[in-house]
């Protein structure tokens, strides 16, 4: 995207996201949940949060539902508004993590080309991908806010996995599949994810 803030001079903070996470004691990272609605992002980024916050870590979760009610209002559902809601929800998630904060996104995030883009923004390292892999079979039937059954009638045109494609991640740095694990194996599994990067001890 073209920058249109033009005549800006960037300032660089005497209190460094290094400092931060002395004062955090963990390192920050974003843990960055995509699939389908209904695969179990929301709810698995909020358990793992929970496991962290009982464990004295600072953390944040973005999700889908929520941040659409605010910064992303104004955004519906065509390609255009979820490659935009996806670059403005990367920016935030990069705003949190310079603040020494562990961020946890849970959007349907379907672009991988979106996803990729969000990755560049981030050091190496500091951007890991999980997808929530669960069969739209499944989703359907949990159908947990009844949008699958809408989107069937024809009310939705342009829902994710019916009328609007999903693309799963290449390399994601985990698949959980959330039809087989519950959700204290996935957690544990996020968990082990974030021992072997360095982010927790
Ligand atoms: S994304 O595609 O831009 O990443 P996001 O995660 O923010 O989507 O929002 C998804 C949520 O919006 C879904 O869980 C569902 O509750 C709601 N929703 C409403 N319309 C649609 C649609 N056409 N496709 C997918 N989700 C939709």
């Amino acid at each position: 995207m073209t920058n249109k803030s033009t005549n800006t001079v960037w300032h660089n903070a005497s209190v460094s996201r290094a400092d931060r996470e002395i004062l955090h004691k963990h390192k920050s990272v974003v843990v960055w949940f995509t699939g389908l609605s209904g695969s179990g992002k929301s709810t698995l980024a909020h358990a793992v949060e929970e496991y962290l916050y009982r464990n004295g870590k600072s953390t944040y979760v973005l999700d889908g539902d929520n941040v659409r009610h605010g910064l992303c209002s104004d955004l519906g559902f065509s390609d255009k508004d979820r490659i935009e809601n996806i670059r403005r929800i990367g920016e935030v998630a990069k705003l949190l993590t310079e603040a020494g904060i562990i961020t946890l996104t849970a959007f349907i995030s379907p672009f991988r080309a979106d996803r990729d883009e969000v990755r560049k923004r981030f050091p190496h390292g500091d951007f890991l991908e999980i997808y929530c892999e669960c069969p739209i079979e499944t989703c359907e039937t949990r159908d947990v806010k009844g949008l699958y059954k809408k989107a069937r009638a024809g009310e939705i045109p342009f829902f994710t996995g019916i009328g609007s494609p999903y693309q799963a991640p290449l390399r994601p740095e985990m698949i959980l599949n959330t039809n087989e694990l519950n959700i204290n194996e996935c957690v544990n599994k996020v968990v082990d994810l974030l021992i072997k990067k360095y982010i927790l001890e």
